[in-house]
C-alpha cells in the first residue's frame, strides 16, 4: 500500500499522543479532489477532539480541518475544479451526520467533496489561505444566528482570536455595523483596533460590569456569556459560539462548513480590505506540530497558527498525477 507522512494518534489524551508517523494514501471518491497539502492552520477544536471522544472517528487520526494545496486528482463526478488548481478550504463537515475523516489536513495529501473548497485568491499565499476557512465560517455564522443588521452595535468577547480577529474585520466590512467594541488583553489592544474596532477593553483591567455603552448584539467567542451579557441591551441579541452557552438568553451559533462562504468572501479578500491575520509565532513547520499546539493550547493565539513546510519528498508531483487520473482528469 502506498503511504504518506502525517501527524497521527491512537489514543485520546494530551499532544503527546501525537506521533509523525504513516498513513495510507488517500484515493478521492465521487465529486471528491486530491490536493496535496501546502499549509494547514489548527483549531482549539482540533485539540479538543484530540483530548476526549467529541465526534465519533475510527482512530488512527489525522487531525487538521484546514487546509491549502494543489489540485493533483480528482473522483467522478468533481466539475468545478481541475488538476492544478490551487484551492483551499475545511474539509471537516461537522454537521453531516456522519463520522469525521480518518485523515485531517496534517498530512502530505488529503480529499475533500469540491463543495466544500474554494479557489484560492491569487493575491493570498498558501499559509493566508489556509488560516481563513474554519474560523470565518464561524464568524459569518455568528453574524447571521444574531439577526444582525445593517447599523447596529456590536461587543465582540475575544477580539484577537482565531475568530475574533475576524469577526471584527467581517463586523463593518460585511454587516455595516456603526460601532465596533471589542476585548482582549494590553498587549493587543492596538492590534485589535488595527483590525477595526472602534473601542477596544483590556479585560484585565476593566469589568463588563464598568462599561457604561449596552450594545444591539453581544458575540462572545470565549464562552463567558454568563458574565458578558451584561454588556447587551435588554432586547439584543446574545451569540456565544462554545458549547454549551454559559448564559440562558446566550444562542449558539455553530459554523456552516461550505466553500461557498469562502467564494462570497473572494472579493474582500482580493482586494485587501479582508486579511487573515497569522500568529506571529509560526507559521510552524510541519516537523513542529507538536510546538504548534502547545501554543494554541495556552489560549493566547493572535489570529491563526499556521503549519507549513509539509514535506514534499518521495512523492514527486509530476508522477503523482499521472498515476491517479486518466486523461479527462478523472479517477
Ligand atoms: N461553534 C463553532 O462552530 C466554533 C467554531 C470555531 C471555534 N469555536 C470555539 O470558539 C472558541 C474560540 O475559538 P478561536 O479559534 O477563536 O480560539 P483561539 O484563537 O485559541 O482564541 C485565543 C484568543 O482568545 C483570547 N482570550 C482568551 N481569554 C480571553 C478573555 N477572558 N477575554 C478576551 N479574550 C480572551 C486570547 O486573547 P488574550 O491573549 O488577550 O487573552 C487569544 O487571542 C474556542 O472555544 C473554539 O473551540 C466554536
Amino acid at each position: 500500500m502506498k503511504m504518506q507522512k502525517a501527524w497521527i494518534y491512537e489514543e485520546y489524551g494530551p499532544k503527546e499522543v501525537l506521533k509523525l508517523g504513516d498513513f495510507p494514501f488517500p484515493t478521492p471518491q465521487h465529486n471528491q479532489l486530491l490536493v496535496q497539502v501546502q499549509a494547514a492552520s489548527l483549531n482549539p477544536i482540533d485539540f479538543k477532539r484530540r483530548q476526549r471522544p467529541i465526534f465519533p472517528s475510527d482512530f488512527p487520526i489525522v487531525p487538521g480541518c484546514d487546509m491549502a494545496g494543489v489540485v493533483i486528482g480528482k473522483g467522478v463526478g468533481v466539475t468545478k475544479f481541475d488538476i492544478g488548481d490551487e484551492v483551499y478550504g475545511n474539509i471537516q463537515d461537522f454537521n453531516n451526520g456522519e463520522k469525521l475523516k480518518q485523515l485531517g489536513t496534517l498530512a502530505q495529501f488529503i480529499v475533500v467533496e469540491e463543495s466544500l473548497v474554494a479557489r484560492k485568491p491569487e493575491n493570498l499565499s498558501f499559509e493566508e489561505a489556509a488560516s481563513l476557512p474554519l474560523a470565518i465560517q464561524t464568524a459569518v455564522e455568528g453574524f447571521k444566528t444574531s439577526g444582525f443588521k445593517e447599523g447596529q452595535t456590536i461587543f465582540i468577547v475575544g477580539g484577537s482570536g482565531g475568530v475574533g480577529t475576524l469577526a471584527v474585520q467581517l463586523a463593518k466590512l460585511l454587516y455595516g455595523a456603526s460601532h465596533v467594541a471589542a476585548t482582549t488583553s494590553i498587549p493587543k489592544v492596538e492590534f485589535v483596533k488595527q483590525l477595526g474596532a472602534d473601542k477596544v477593553f483590556d479585560y484585565t483591567k476593566t469589568k463588563y460590569e464598568q462599561i457604561e455603552e449596552k450594545y444591539d448584539c453581544l458575540y462572545d467567542t470565549i464562552g463567558d456569556s454568563k458574565n458578558s451579557f451584561v454588556v447587551a441591551k435588554d432586547d439584543g441579541a446574545i451569540v456565544d459560539i462554545t458549547w454549551p452557552p454559559s448564559h440562558p438568553r446566550a444562542v449558539y451559533s455553530s459554523l456552516t462548513v461550505s466553500g461557498e462562504v469562502l467564494e462570497m468572501l473572494s472579493p474582500f479578500l482580493e482586494s485587501g480590505k479582508l486579511k487573515a491575520v497569522i500568529d506571529p509565532t509560526g507559521p510552524y513547520k510541519f516537523d513542529d506540530v507538536i510546538g504548534a499546539f502547545r501554543y494554541l493550547e495556552t489560549r493566547r493565539a493572535r489570529g491563526k497558527v499556521v503549519i507549513t513546510g509539509f514535506p514534499l519528498q518521495d512523492f514527486p508531483t509530476s508522477g503523482l498525477s499521472g498515476n491517479y487520473s486518466n486523461s479527462n482528469g478523472n479517477i
